[in-house]
């Protein structure tokens, strides 16, 4: 596990945005894992600028999303298909036909987590999966105790985690209560792991996640068990390291 430690989050976004442009100068048609939340847009932000100075070519990278919310409409503002075109597929000029997220409006939860496990499969697997980290240490929508076997799955968010989105949504009883998310098996399958953590109030769990036993109450710890795994964090999230 490599361990990088950037002076601000804007400098955090810089390193970060450079290990994706780097490899998708090396492989044009690679297959990135994508992360929503706030952790990840500054790095966003840097790949739309580094494709608009020509430093880089998205146009036959593939995508999958970790994550979705069940029962959303697909338009949603806050579902993670809109959070990905707003942040980064329409900056991009994308084609929407390669970007990826579990199919978020079948009425079979499990059909549709099994149909997104082919298609990553038939993708030829993630090169490089991008994560944040929860305060709890969930990855995508493992939550503590999650199998680290678990696939692509649907799971019912726990209160914690609705009270956590409902920032985003008019009120709590608006936040989805299902997810579809790739397992931890999923995560652990991609080539290579590009693990973000920003703010002081990460730095507790990263400790854990990193220094602490792997465990499955703390979900991001099985990622010492990665034999490929960037992390990078600002000083303030690296700040009991
Ligand atoms: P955040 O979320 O980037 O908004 O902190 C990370 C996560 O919960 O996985």
């Amino acid at each position: 596990m490599k361990v990088v430690i950037a002076q601000s989050y804007a400098e955090m976004s810089r390193i970060a945005a450079d290990v994706i442009v780097r490899l998708v100068n090396e492989k044009p048609d690679c297959v990135l894992g994508l992360a929503t939340g706030s952790t990840p847009l500054g790095m966003y932000a840097e790949l739309v600028r580094a494709q608009a100075r020509a430093a880089l070519d998205f146009s036959c990278v593939t995508t999958f999303n970790l994550d979705e919310y069940r029962n959303i409409p697909t338009d949603h503002e806050q579902s993670y298909r809109r959070y990905m075109e707003r942040n980064l597929f329409e900056p991009l000029g994308l084609d929407p036909a390669r970007t990826n997220l579990p199919d978020c409006t079948n009425p079979d939860g499990e059909a549709a987590c099994a149909a997104y496990e082919r298609a990553i499969a038939q993708a030829g697997g993630i090169d490089l999966q991008v994560l944040g980290i929860g305060h709890n240490g969930h990855i995508g929508f493992n939550e503590p105790a999650s199998e680290f076997t678990d696939r692509t799955h649907v799971v019912t968010l726990s209160p914690s985690t609705i009270c956590a989105n409902s920032r985003l949504f008019a009120s709590p009883d608006d936040v989805p209560r299902q997810a579809c998310t790739m397992g931890i098996g999923t995560i652990m399958g991609a080539r290579r792991i590009l693990l973000l953590a920003s703010g002081v109030d990460k730095a507790a769990i990263v400790v854990k996640a990193l220094r602490g036993p792997v465990m499955p109450q703390v979900p991001a710890s099985v990622l010492q068990y990665h034999r490929d795994v960037v992390v990078v964090l600002d000083e303030e999230a690296a700040s009991c390291l």
